[in-house]
């Protein structure tokens, strides 16, 4: 089928990938042509798993384009995907300038039937919002009578494991609407997504508006859990609980489950900050508080300061003169992406209380040292206090102690040895609970976990 994508970032890039991999002729068109001629190179843009062999190979395949001509690619796809950013706006809820423009954009330029995907994230009623903008450019152009339906297609991958999420969904939800182009979009899709249904069916079809919603509350739930966990945490440290025999607890009950369960130093990324808010937004034009929603931001504000907080407890408000090693800077392992980093609140208190940080991370180096430096726009100078080491050891060299952030695999077996030698004081900060602190004291470190004080000395 003749697909196109509109963004190419995350999403858009790992949803034209994986359907061009599935043997679909996709056009992806972005605005940026930095991004664009990054891919006619032959590179990618971000660091994705697997993402670079899946594109080159369907570049080479020729089923699979990158451009910024948008006449053509409203041209190319009977199927037009709008997967660009939905950003916050001033006020929490999601902007959909983009959404918008991408839409007239089709509205401008097409010519025969066309299903619109809506597969950003966006709040319920959005796809009425697209149907009017296609309209309004139709009107102008004189063709009302143009045939075309918005279907709402949400996305549920994760980074880091974005293209195993997209070929081996849990389920795919499409929203669409029982007027007969509705129907025939309908039976595009399900044309579309066959190859995923083959040996059971993995499709949630559905009306748009309970589409739109769904993402939403996927992940406002798990948002929830993991705030949940977090203050839980925060708790079981006071009480002398171990949030990770408690965690394992509970998980096992199939009710609960053992997923997204992990308490730390609080969630980042793209998506749940954002999304939280923009579900509590649209409840609130809607004259509804969402109290729950509500605490699980604050919890999450809370927790990206916990591990400062725990420096200035043994260290002192005053942190001049000292310097930290930060280990893991994206928001999560295997992603360079640093959106609402914890790591982010960390370096801007350590650094702002007068300290020098090293940071390391296996991947975002470079994404990192962009955010950081507009983290640090009002005062360059504080920005020159961090320093980017180019492993996890050089970063440690006279450290007064270690702060671990993001939980890579290449932090999980240190040699604590020469760990304890490269410090000045033999103390980490375990933002995820890396390390059991038994071992930690068995090997003379004074270790700071998040919720696991009963079993840490030092605290
Ligand atoms: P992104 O910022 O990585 O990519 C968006 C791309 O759209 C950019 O490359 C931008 O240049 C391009 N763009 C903007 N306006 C355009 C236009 N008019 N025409 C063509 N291209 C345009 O964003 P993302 O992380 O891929 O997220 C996209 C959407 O998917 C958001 O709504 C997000 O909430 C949702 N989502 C993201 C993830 C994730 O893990 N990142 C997962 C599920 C859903
Ligand atoms: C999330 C959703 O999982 C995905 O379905 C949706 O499409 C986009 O948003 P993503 O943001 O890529 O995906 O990462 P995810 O693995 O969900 O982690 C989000 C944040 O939660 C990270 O900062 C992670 O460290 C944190 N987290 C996750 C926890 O603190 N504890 C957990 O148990 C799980």
């Amino acid at each position: 089928m003749k697909i196109t994508i509109i963004g190419t970032g995350y999403v858009g890039l790992v949803t034209g990938a994986c359907l061009a991999e599935l043997g679909n002729d996709v056009f992806c068109l972005d605005v940026d042509q930095s991004k664009v001629d990054i891919l006619n190179n032959g590179g990618i843009p971000i660091h994705e798993p697997g993402l670079e062999d899946v594109v080159a190979r369907n570049r080479a395949a020729g089923r699979l384009q990158f451009s910024t001509d948008i006449a053509a690619s409203v041209a190319h796809g009977e199927i037009q995907f709008i997967a660009v950013g939905t950003p916050p706006d001033e006020d929490g809820s999601a902007d959909l300038q983009y959404v918008l423009a991408a839409a007239r954009n089709i509205g401008r330029y097409m010519d025969g039937f066309k299903v619109v995907v809506d597969k950003s994230t966006v709040p319920v009623g959005t796809a009425d919002r697209v149907t009017a903008a296609i309209a309004d450019e139709l009107a102008k152009r004189g063709k009302s009578g143009a045939g075309f339906s918005v279907v709402s297609n949400p996305e549920f991958l994760k980074e880091g494991a974005a293209v195993e999420d997209f070929m081996r969904p849990d389920r795919i939800v499409i929203g669409h609407d029982q007027t007969p182009e509705g129907q025939r979009a309908y039976a595009l899709m399900k044309k579309l997504y066959a190859p995923f249904n083959r040996n059971h069916e993995r499709t949630f079809w559905m009306d748009v508006r309970s589409a739109e919603f769904t993402k939403y509350a996927a992940n406002a739930m798990l948002a929830t859990r993991i705030s949940f966990m977090n203050e839980l945490a925060n708790l079981a440290d006071k009480v002398g609980a171990d949030i990770e025999a408690v965690r394992h607890g509970i998980g096992s009950d199939p009710r609960i489950g053992h997923s997204f369960l992990y308490a730390g130093c609080g969630y980042g990324g793209s998506c749940f900050p954002k999304d939280v808010q923009a579900l509590e937004r649209t409840a609130r034009d809607y004259d509804q508080d969402l109290l729950i929603l509500r605490a699980v931001e604050q919890v999450n504000d809370f927790q990206k300061h916990v591990l400062g907080k725990k420096v200035v407890k043994r260290f002192g408000d005053d942190l001049s003169g000292k310097r930290f090693a930060i280990w893991g800077l994206a928001f999560k392992p295997n992603t360079d992406d640093m959106r609402e980093a914890s790591s982010r609140v960390l370096v801007d208190e350590l650094v702002r209380r007068g300290a020098t940080v090293s940071v390391y991370d296996p991947v975002a180096m470079k994404e990192a040292e962009r955010v950081l430096k507009l983290d640090f726009a009002d005062d360059a100078k504080l920005f020159e206090r961090i320093s980017f080491a180019a492993n996890p050891m050089a970063a440690l060299e006279g450290a007064d102690a270690l702060a671990i952030v993001t939980e890579w695999k290449a932090f999980r077996s240190p040699d604590f040895d020469r760990v304890k030698a490269a410090l000045k004081n033999p103390v980490i900060f375990d933002g995820r609970n890396l390390f059991e602190p038994q071992v930690m004291a068995d090997s003379g470190i004074e270790y700071y976990g998040i919720g696991r004080s009963i079993l840490t000395r030092g605290q």
